[in-house]
């Protein structure tokens, strides 16, 4: 740990709970990872010790073009000097509204948040206000934010708030049928990752079966398909991520990268939930606001104009090819899962990450930020170069294991994972 990032989590323990807190803690990382980072640009993030690393986080998802990409960047300083956060909104919501419903297959209109939590809660409001019904299936494990209805921890949460929630397994086609069939005629919605994407585990594609299984399955109930494209959205397609299955939701949720890190997140949805949608009281102070507007708007552009999908498909396959040579050549059973762009790094016989921790941790001392147990994101900004990069740092990496694998003590914070 460096020295300037020691002393921020000192000053942080005292006036922030815990020290940090959330997806972006370090608490279930390596220790050597650092908590604070004092500059971002292009694929590269600098940690407040001044070390470069090539960051294959991208935010968690928000860095798709590049971290301050100037475009971007140029038309919400652009907006922000003519109106951001007004008594109304500027006329880039409805031109956002238009640009994004006529690049998404299933939309007929849009509604505009801050954060992915916003998004999956009024999809989760507006399907019950539009079918008067409670129940709505989710696959277990599958993340969709930081609400009472759907956080992963239930400190401060009562059972109340997980109420009305069925859960299945996902891509499994009988216990979605099963899960249906317990909602009875109460079905309101069927939350669908675009695939699953769950921390700790393999990630896996969605079958295309069961994405049709679930649309036929609200259709036969009169309920609403939602996808939670918060996390995938534009990283698998330039359309909804389940328009690669042939499906399409009535409704779908994004953030993270729809304006390239700048804070706006969207609720879509296609006639069949229009009332519903318009139905339910959903507002927040900066939610009208009209920079980050703007910076999507840019965002989407360069997502029609670019080949920045196609790029970050190839840098992720020549991540992942040169990734399975070198850790064969090591002689490790490593896992690589989910799409390219999107990849998910597991060792075997690592039941709690001790391989993970210490390759990863080789990683960040050669510069690369990657991440031992989340999926992890690949950006337009990335170069051929740096994946030569990475890909060195890998090869010695592995080579680290391999003297240390035989003596690694037990990862003690991980030990939940065992069971
Ligand atoms: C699939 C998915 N849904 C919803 C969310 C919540 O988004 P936010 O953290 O912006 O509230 C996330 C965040 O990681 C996510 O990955």
């Amino acid at each position: 740990m460096g020295s300037q990032d020691k002393a921020l989590r000192e000053r942080a323990a005292k006036v922030i709970p815990g020290g940090m807190y959330g997806h972006q803690a370090t608490g279930l990382l390596p220790d050597d990872y650092p908590q604070f980072f004092a500059k971002a640009e292009g694929a590269h993030l600098w940690d407040t010790d001044g070390r470069r690393y090539l960051d294959f986080m991208c935010a968690y998802g928000p860095n798709l073009f590049g971290y301050a990409n100037p475009e971007i960047d140029a038309a919400y300083v652009r907006q922000l000097s003519i109106g951001d956060a007004m008594t109304g909104p500027s006329p880039k919501m409805v031109e956002l509204a238009e640009v994004f419903v006529g690049m998404i297959g299933h939309a007929d209109w849009a509604m505009f948040c801050k954060n992915g939590t916003d998004a999956t809660s009024m999809a989760m409001m507006a399907a019950r206000a539009q079918t008067g019904r409670k129940t709505i299936v989710l696959a277990k494990g599958a993340y969709h934010g930081a609400a009472p209805w759907c956080t992963p921890r239930p400190a401060g949460t009562t059972k109340e708030d997980k109420a009305n929630q069925v859960y299945c397994s996902y891509n499994d086609i009988e216990s979605l049928e099963a899960a249906v069939a317990k909602a009875g005629d109460d079905l309101a919605a069927i939350f669908a990752a675009p695939f699953r994407h769950d921390a700790f585990i393999d990630q896996a594609l969605p079958d295309p079966a069961y994405a049709k299984r679930a649309r036929e399955l609200c259709d036969q109930h009169g309920a609403l398909l939602v996808v939670d494209d918060v996390r995938a959205g534009l990283r698998m397609a330039r359309d909804c991520s389940w328009s690669l299955t042939g499906v399409e939701p009535d409704l779908s949720t994004w953030g993270k990268c729809i304006a390239n890190g700048h804070p706006i997140s969207a609720l879509l949805g296609s006639d069949r939930a229009r009332k519903g949608a318009a139905a339910i009281y959903a507002t927040g102070s900066f939610w009208f606001a009209g920079a980050a507007m703007a910076a999507g708007l840019e965002t989407l552009r360069l997502v029609r104009e670019t080949v920045y999908l196609e790029r970050i498909v190839s840098l992720g396959e020549k991540l992942r090819t040169g990734l399975a040579h070198r850790a064969a050549k090591a002689g490790f059973g490593f896992r690589q899962s989910g799409p390219a762009q999107m990849p998910l790094f597991l060792f075997d016989d690592d039941p709690d990450l001790r391989k993970g921790f210490c390759w990863s941790s080789a990683m960040l001392e050669r510069g690369v930020y990657v991440h031992p147990w989340h999926n992890m994101f690949l950006c337009a900004a990335m170069t051929e170069a740096d994946i030569d990069f990475a890909l060195d740092a890998a090869e010695a990496s592995f080579g680290v294991l391999e003297r240390e694998a035989g003596g690694l003590a037990p990862v003690e914070k991980m030990a939940f994972l065992r069971g």
